[in-house]
């Protein structure tokens, strides 16, 4: 598959992508709420029964994943990759590093991992990885986000996705705007436009094909500690932010979650999706808005497991359907 086909099927549909690609210490996170070991075993039991879901088929495109989990066999020696391409999805990788601050003692930070990225992006592709993931993070604050952190996590997206597509990868490219804080919508706005900018401006100047990346935005919403506001406003919102900054030619783009609830991820996506036809794809990369009521169901128990994968397979379809502009919170009741 080429760079295009692949980032096309990937959101093809109504299809999304599941990121499922917590690092160990997050994923510890994730276990510790539902009081489970954070044991390689058990993470690996976890996943297996995510990708083992029903509604994985017709609604999720590509899944993205840990290090760990690419190279882990299912509990009867299937690689887990292969239950993900059996479901009719492709398996993709997280490629960066994580954070560190901008500059000493600034709360402001940008993500590494560019060191050897080459050399991982090339084993990943003989892993059989069909997609990459590099994830910025960018705060809201007082007096911020700067430029400069703005042009140095650009900068470093737009290298990754050169490398990645130099490996055969799609590079999902994430300038995550932070929701924490009690910043206005306006102030979301703002940020993840100066962030779309800058960003497809560093892609042109690598010389990076447009038509092989997806973009992973927020949504633009108010900060998670100010008001909420009506669903049409943030859909509204996000839609015009995007068509005042994004390319015509980008396939697509897929939101993530950023601290959502389930149903909140889904109503916003459905809503902009009603407000008519774009040139992109709009769709979602959810981690928590796809994994939380199955975490929950799971609590780490093998009877569990089929009333789990049916929460997996309901957002999913949710999801889709809401990719589609067709959801209605009528169909939540089951
Ligand atoms: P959330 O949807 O939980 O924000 O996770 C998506 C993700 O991959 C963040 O990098």
């Amino acid at each position: 598959m080429s760079l295009e086909e692949i980032a096309n099927y990937i959101v093809s549909d109504g299809k999304g992508i599941l990121a499922a690609d917590e690092s160990n210490p997050t994923c510890g996170k994730r276990f510790d709420s539902i009081e489970v070991e954070n044991s390689e075993n058990n993470r690996r039991d976890y996943r297996e029964m995510l990708f083992r879901s029903k509604g994985m088929k017709g609604n999720i495109g590509g899944v993205i994943l840990f290090d760990e989990t690419l190279r882990q066999d299912a509990k009867d020696g299937t690689p887990l990759k292969q239950l993900i391409s059996n479901s009719g999805a492709l398996p993709g990788i997280k490629v960066d590093k994580g954070l560190v601050p901008l500059v000493d003692g600034s709360d402001e930070v940008v993500t590494q991992g560019l060191d050897g990225l080459d050399e991982r992006c090339s084993e990943y592709d003989s892993l059989g990885a069909k997609f990459t993931k590099w994830r910025a993070v960018i705060k809201i604050g007082d007096s911020i986000p700067s430029d400069d952190c703005i042009n140095a996590n650009a900068k470093a997206l737009a290298d990754y996705a050169a490398i990645a597509q130099s490996n055969n990868m799609v590079p999902i490219v994430e300038p995550e705007v932070l929701m924490d804080g009690d910043h206005s919508i306006d102030l979301s706005f703002d940020a993840c436009a100066r962030s779309f900018q800058a960003l497809f401006d560093a892609l042109e100047n690598n010389g990076v094909n447009i038509k092989g990346i997806i973009l992973k935005p927020s949504m633009v919403t108010p900060g998670s500690l100010s008001e909420k506001v009506a669903i049409r406003e943030v859909a509204e919102m996000t839609v015009r932010c995007l068509k005042e900054n994004i390319p015509s030619d980008l396939p697509g783009v897929a939101f993530l979650s950023g601290g959502q609830t389930e149903l909140e991820a889904t109503a916003h996506l459905n809503e902009m999706n009603k407000i008519g036809e774009f040139p992109w794809k709009l769709s979602f990369s959810y981690g928590r808005a796809l994994q939380q009521s199955a975490l929950k169901a799971w609590s780490g128990k093998s009877e569990n497991l089929f009333i789990a994968q049916d929460e997996l397979s309901h957002r999913a379809e949710m999801n889709k359907l809401a990719a589609l502009g067709q959801w209605d919170i009528k169909l939540e009741d089951r």
